[in-house]
């Protein structure tokens, strides 16, 4: 079943287009990546499909209806999820209170999330619920941010670079605890640049660069084209 389906997306700041014509789909279950170097198009790419910044061209449905010219509460309400690079805590709120403000209930009776399954996900969190969330760590923060987006039980989440800035053995935990998250059954549409990241997770990549979508395969399929990876990836 598609959950998302994005088509033709065009995306401009002011006179600077962004994005040029990105079409990609996510299907229920999936991991899908969006991968690409830096001011490839993945956070506008984002933000776009969860409405943030206003597309010029092209459509987004979001199970089959077309969220476009929605505001982003109508999309958030509507079972879209989205963690932004910053994460964008209630900094002065305690880790417990941010997950509280964001506790919403499935739309269609699946397997919600609450505080129990959300902190079974993300054990560590119990050790600073009280504590200001402006006073974690970037990685403890980004974990919190993850956790308090599936408070609000999305049908699909936007993951905007999980590993992004984190030390290397932090973005190991978190790809534990994302590969947790996707056997949970939780789909999710994750930008990346850490292509062994995206690989260990996504069942799908999509290649984007300069605002398009030049390639898109299976990470198998993507292993096995050198070349593909070197032009866009330089990996
Ligand atoms: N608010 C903005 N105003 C103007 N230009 C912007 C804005 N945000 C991003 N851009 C430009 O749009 C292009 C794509 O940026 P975007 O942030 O979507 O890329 P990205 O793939 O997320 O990069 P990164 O890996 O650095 O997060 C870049 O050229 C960037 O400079
Ligand atoms: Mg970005």
């Amino acid at each position: 079943m598609t959950l998302l389906r994005v088509e033709g997306l065009e995306t401009a700041y002011g006179d600077s287009q962004v994005l040029f014509g990105i079409s990609l789909e996510v299907h229920k279950g999936e991991v899908v990546a969006l991968l690409g170097r830096n001011g490839a198009g993945k956070t506008t790419t984002l933000s776009s499909i969860m409405g943030l910044v206003p597309s010029r061209q092209g459509e987004v449905f979001f199970k089959g209806q077309a969220i476009a010219k929605l505001e982003p509460f109508q999309i958030c309400r509507a079972g879209l999820g989205y963690v932004a690079e910053d994460c964008r805590l209630f900094t002065s709120l305690t880790v417990a209170e941010n997950l509280e403000t964001a506790r919403m209930d499935a739309r269609d009776g699946g397997a919600p999330w609450g505080l129990p399954e959300v902190l079974d996900l993300f054990p560590d969190i119990r050790n600073f619920l009280d504590r200001k969330a402006g006073a974690l760590s970037g990685g403890q923060q980004r974990m919190v941010a993850i956790a308090r987006t599936l408070m609000g039980n999305p049908d699909l989440i936007l993951l905007d670079e999980p590993s992004e800035g984190l030390a290397p053995l932090v973005i190991e935990a978190m790809l534990q605890r994302l590969k947790q998250l996707k056997s949970a059954g939780q789909t999710v549409l994750i930008s990346e640049q850490n292509l062994r990241f995206a690989n260990e997770l996504a069942d799908r990549v999509y290649i984007i660069e300069k605002g398009q979508i030049p390639y898109q395969g299976t990470p198998a399929e993507l292993n096995n084209l050198p070349e593909v990876r070197q032009q866009y990836l330089m990996v």
